[in-house]
Formats: C-alpha cells, sequence, structure tokens
C-alpha cells in the first residue's frame, strides 16, 4: 500500500552522497532499480535522476516489518529509505559515483507501487524507439535520456544567462498568429469566435521581433517554440525550439561577433569544450563548388574538382552533352578505394540516382596505373592522364564524377562524399567545424511556383553591392543572410534586415506581391516602419539541433522530452485526434474527408 511523506524530508539525491557523509544519517527517496536478496541481506539499487545509490537491508537494523517491505519490493516501486551512510562491505564499484558507500537501511516506506514495465529502464535500451515513445514516461527515467535532457535546460540557462548580461531582453511573442505565405506550411487553428477565420502558429517570431526593433527595444531574445507544417527528417521537428534573437543599430559583424562569443560560452560551460573563434568564413558560392552543400562539413576534404575545362573534348557523350546542354562535369577523389569491388560501386550509382542523377561515371585506379573505368573507351590515354592529374588521383583511388546541371551536380557529389566520409569514418566526433556561411544568393528559382522565391524570407537585406542587380540579373544578387554551421548541420540562420521601404517594396514586387497583397500581409510591418525604424539585423538557431550535437546523437526525438514521430504524431498521447461534433459545430467547421478510424 502506498504510504505519504508524512514527516519525511529528502535529505539528499542519491549520488549527492558519499563518502564525506559516513557516519551521517541520510533520507533519500527515487526508484527501485535492482533488488539482490544474499542470505540475510537485501541490496536494492535505488535511482533518481543523479544515478544509483546502493541500499543494505539487515532485519537487525531495519527490523521485521521493514525486512518484509524490502523483500516485497519490484523493479519501479518508489521507496524513501533512512539508513546510516557506511563505506562499502564489499568491492567498491567502479562503475557508480556512490561506488565506495552504501546506505544500511534504518526505515523505508513504499511510497509507491509499479506495474512490470514494459522494458527495462536501462542506459542505451535495445526496445525499439516506437514502444519507448508509446511509454515516454517511462523512457524518460533512462539515465541517457535524463543526462540529454539536464544537458539541455543548461544550455538554456547559460543562453539566457549570457544574453541578459549582453543586454538582451527576453519578451515573448504570439503563437495565435496570421497566417502568412513563403517559407513552410502553417498550422492552423480555428476562430471559434471569427468563424471561418484561423490563426497561424508562428514558423518563427520573424514579424514580431522587427517589430520590436521598431518599437526601440534594441536587443531582443527569447526561447521560441516554432511551429512548421513540413515533412519530417532525422533531425526535423513539426514543433521545435528557437533561440532566437534581434540587434537594432548593427551589421554583420555585430552579429557574428556576439554570436560567437555565445557559441563559445555555452560549448565551453555545458561540455567543456573549446571553440577557437573568429569561426571561418566561406561565401554561399564557394561552398556549393568545393563541398556541394550549404552547410560543408569541413572536417575533411574529398572536395568537388570542376573538370569540365579538361574533359570538353572528349567523345564521351554523357560529358559532352551535359556540357553542351550549359552543364558542368564535377568530381571527387575517393582517396584509396581504388580497390573497391564492382557491386559497391553499382550501389554508389544507385545512391547518386536517388538524389537524381542519371548516372555516375568513375575511375578505378589499379596499383599498377591502369584504369578500370566505366567510361575509359570513350577517351584516349592522354585525355584520361589530364583527367585523373585534374583530379590529382593516385595508384589506389577511387574518382567519381557527375555530369548535369550545376544544382543537380552539387547536391549529388556533395551527398556521395557525405557517405563516403561516414563510410571511411573521416568525421571525427570530438572536432567541432564551426563556420559561417555568407552570402547567400537573396533569390531562389522555383520550378513548382514558376517565379523567384526568397531564399532566406522577404525581410533580407541585398548586399549594397549588388542592389543594381535587382533591376538586371535576379540569380545573381547576394543578400546579407549568413548561416552558422557546425560539422555538416545548419544549427542556425539569420540576416541583416531590410529596413529602407523602398528597397521592401521592390522585393515584394520582385517575389510577385501586389501592392495590396503586401500591404494584406505584411501592411502592420511596413507601417511600423514608416514610423522610424533603426537597422536591425537578427539570428535564430534549432536548440534541438545545438544539444543534438552536443551530445552525438542523429536523432532529433533523442533530446526533446515528448517529441512527434515522422507523420507528425505522438504516440504516448495520440495526438492529433477528432474532436466532438459540439466543437466543430462552435468553430462552424464541418469535416468533408471521412476521418481515419481512431486505432
Ligand atoms: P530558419 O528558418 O533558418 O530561420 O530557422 C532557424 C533555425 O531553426 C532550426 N530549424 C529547425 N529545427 C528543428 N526542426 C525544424 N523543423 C526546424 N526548422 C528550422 C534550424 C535553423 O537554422 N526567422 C529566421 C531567423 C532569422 O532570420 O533571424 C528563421 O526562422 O537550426
Ligand atoms: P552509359 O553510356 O549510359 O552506359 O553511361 C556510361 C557511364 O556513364 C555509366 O557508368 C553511367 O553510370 C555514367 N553516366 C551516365 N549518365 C551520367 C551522368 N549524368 N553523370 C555522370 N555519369 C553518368
Amino acid at each position: 500500500m502506498a504510504e505519504s511523506m508524512r514527516g519525511l524530508h529528502r535529505s539528499h539525491r542519491c549520488t549527492e552522497v558519499s563518502s564525506a557523509n559516513i557516519g551521517e544519517t541520510v533520507t533519500v527517496m527515487g526508484w527501485v532499480q535492482k533488488r539482490r536478496n544474499l542470505g540475510s541481506l537485501i541490496f536494492i539499487d535505488l535511482r533518481d535522476r543523479s544515478g544509483i545509490l546502493q541500499l543494505v537491508f539487515n532485519e537487525e537494523t531495519v527490523g521485521a516489518e521493514g525486512y518484509a517491505k524490502a523483500e516485497s519490493l519490484r523493479s519501479e516501486f518508489v521507496i524513501a529509505v533512512t539508513g546510516k551512510v557506511e563505506k562499502r562491505s564489499a568491492a567498491v564499484n567502479e562503475n557508480l559515483k556512490t561506488g565506495d558507500i552504501e546506505i544500511i537501511a534504518t526505515d523505508i516506506r513504499i511510497l509507491s507501487e509499479s506495474q512490470t514495465p514494459p522494458f527495462a529502464i536501462e542506459e542505451n535500451s535495445p526496445t525499439k524507439e516506437d514502444i519507448r515513445l508509446k511509454y515516454r514516461y517511462l523512457d524518460l527515467r533512462r539515465p541517457d535520456i535524463q543526462n540529454k535532457l539536464m544537458l539541455r535546460s543548461k544550455v538554456l540557462r547559460l543562453m539566457r544567462d549570457f544574453m541578459a548580461d549582453e543586454g538582451f531582453l527576453e519578451i515573448e511573442t504570439p503563437i495565435l498568429c496570421k497566417s502568412t505565405p513563403e517559407g513552410a506550411r502553417d498550422y492552423l487553428v480555428p476562430s471559434r469566435v471569427h468563424q471561418g477565420n484561423f490563426y497561424a502558429l508562428p514558423q518563427s517570431p520573424q514579424l514580431f521581433k522587427q517589430l520590436l526593433m521598431a518599437s526601440g527595444y534594441d536587443r531582443y531574445f527569447q526561447i521560441a517554440r516554432c511551429f512548421r507544417d513540413e515533412d519530417l527528417r532525422a533531425d526535423r521537428q513539426p514543433e521545435f525550439t528557437q533561440a532566437d534573437m534581434e540587434l537594432s543599430f548593427v551589421d554583420i559583424e555585430d552579429v557574428i561577433d556576439v554570436n560567437e562569443r555565445l557559441l563559445k560560452y555555452i560549448f565551453k560551460e555545458a561540455i567543456g569544450v573549446d571553440v577557437p573563434v573568429p569561426f571561418p568564413r566561406m561565401p554561399y558560392q564557394e561552398a556549393m563548388d568545393r563541398y556541394g552543400s550549404d552547410k560543408p562539413d569541413t572536417r575533411f576534404g574529398m572536395e568537388l574538382v570542376d573538370v569540365s575545362e579538361v574533359v570538353k573534348d572528349t567523345e564521351f557523350v554523357v560529358f559532352k552533352g551535359a556540357l553542351e546542354a550549359g552543364g558542368t562535369v564535377r568530381g571527387i577523389n575517393v582517396e584509396g578505394q581504388g580497390a573497391m569491388p564492382r557491386k559497391k560501386i553499382d550501389k554508389l550509382v544507385e545512391f547518386a540516382k536517388g538524389y537524381g542523377a542519371k548516372g555516375l561515371a568513375y575511375v578505378c585506379i589499379n596499383e599498377d596505373g591502369t584504369y578500370k573505368s566505366s567510361f575509359a573507351k570513350f577517351m584516349s590515354e592522354e585525355e584520361m592522364g589530364a583527367l585523373v592529374a585534374a583530379m590529382n588521383g593516385k595508384p589506389g583511388d577511387l574518382l567519381l564524377f557527375a555530369a548535369d546541371n550545376k544544382h543537380l551536380v552539387w547536391s549529388v557529389l556533395g551527398a556521395l562524399r557525405l557517405e563516403m566520409g561516414k563510410e571511411l569514418g573521416l568525421m571525427d566526433e570530438n572536432q567541432w567545424n564551426f563556420l559561417w556561411v555568407t552570402e547567400f544568393p537573396l533569390f531562389e528559382w522555383s520550378d513548382e511556383e514558376g517565379r523567384f522565391m526568397a531564399m532566406h524570407h522577404p525581410f533580407t537585406m541585398p548586399m549594397e553591392e549588388d542592389l543594381h542587380l535587382l533591376d538586371t540579373d535576379l540569380g545573381a544578387v547576394r543578400s546579407k543572410a549568413y548561416d552558422c554551421v557546425l560539422n555538416g548541420t545548419e544549427l542556425g540562420g539569420g540576416s541583416v534586415r531590410i529596413h529602407q521601404s523602398d528597397i521592401q517594396e521592390k522585393m515584394f514586387e520582385l517575389l510577385g506581391f501586389t501592392e495590396e497583397r503586401a500591404h494584406e500581409q505584411f501592411g502592420f510591418l511596413l507601417d511600423a516602419f514608416s514610423y522610424g525604424v533603426p537597422p536591425h539585423a537578427g539570428l535564430a538557431y534549432g536548440v534541438d539541433r545545438i544539444i543534438m550535437h552536443m551530445t552525438h546523437t542523429d536523432n532529433i526525438r533523442e533530446v526533446i522530452a515528448f517529441p512527434k514521430v515522422k507523420d507528425a504524431s505522438c504516440m504516448m498521447s495520440k495526438a492529433p485526434g477528432t474532436v466532438d461534433e459540439k466543437q466543430l459545430e462552435e468553430l462552424g467547421i464541418a469535416i468533408v474527408a471521412p476521418v481515419a478510424e481512431e486505432e
């Protein structure tokens, strides 16, 4: 039967007790991890969020009733135990922080009993993730998850401390917002009072933080929940957390400076890693050319090489055709992999096709300097020699080539590079390569929409030196946007904003907004800016992604207490769910599509 806390007070968490307390009486509380009976002694491993402590029960000390209670304990019972701290009688357990002591119990209360849990509460659980997520409240008891969430809490605190010290104000912005196009799909919330109208959950506090700058708050910061109805990946959730900031009277350098110091501070304080500042910077164009990615993992080489010039006169139709169509031929040198079996190369070809490539041309350079290649027969010996030399190919290397339009070649070789880097163990997880990627294109062409779209968002400032291109060559306009990249992940991104109404109007025009639509969507922002707005800039980090890196996990669900799965549902609460007819009626909503049966 469950007993109460009456008159009891927890004196320590499990691992707060140490050999310094030997001889003292302590009261600890937690969950039964394990019970062992050894003759007339019962040993209990007690667990709380701090770790594990060994309790010893013998009838002499704890009494007959207490001993009987100890005998009845099973996994996950919640108990309170008072006892004396002693040096461990058996050998010291080196694996435990409290491995040199034990508590000789004098009193025990069973605060709560437990059913047998569906899986063992232990580190690195082998249990399948869907079972763990269904019983997330049990999964969250596991020490590895607890450590991640405790680290997360620490990082949030460090961020708040740092930002407060730098003069940033933490200001909350609305969750019920107005839907705005551009960006990802919105989550909508129907209005009861204004039937037929909807709020949108914020994809980010972007507009509000810019308004706060117009209102004179000068340095804003928020740990902000953001919502995006987009396809989920390993590092994406439908709701996620940003560390969001905006600063007035600044340019790129000011934003980068405060952010380098912020990151240096939290990495040092949270996980003891020294991050050298300033971070290297790389323009977008260079990142794409060298790594085929706007978030390059610079922990290893295997850089892309443009061989278009070298192969432009060859007879190989794949290369020739791509070049004639205005495309490009580029390659990577996978050093030391020249003996890769054909089957494995075929797999790489399939991998490349998964990224839209029509094929993948390869050259294996044998140890004796001869070649095994999918296209050598179309090349003269000199042409092949020149190509291999351009790739810096040595005996034993594997050269992979893609020929197509530039964007496709970047994406195929960028992905192959990462795949080979992973497979060959070239990514040292204890290396922290921070990088600013800068000078992003202002616009990107959308085939789907048949027009140019803002690459970051419509409020991003063009680079001053490219302003004249707004009238002539949209694709070539670079922006004052920057991304913070760590080991191949985009940790955060931001930009200097447009604060001049003539440039903003021009942007809307170029993005295909009519004046009316621009005013309908963003009227309040444009109006606000007509009353005096300081130059401003900002940035937002994905907090979840920062914690993923710090804890070396590639699964975002491991760093979120109650995450959603791939189809954006919660396996524990079963959200989203149907609602009562009455609720729908109040909202003036009728469901047209048949509702899927709930499990
Ligand atoms: P952006 O859209 O680049 O910028 O988002 C900033 C950072 O948020 C993280 N992030 C995500 N994390 C988890 N799941 C998602 N679905 C997800 N989407 C984004 C990324 C990303 O770098 N308002 C601008 C910032 C600004 O201009 O100041 C913005 O939201 O780590
Ligand atoms: P094919 O003549 O189509 O058999 O192609 C000869 C070789 O070129 C094969 O190894 C193909 O995988 C490769 N290949 C085909 N298309 C491309 C391309 N767009 N880029 C690179 N290699 C290609």
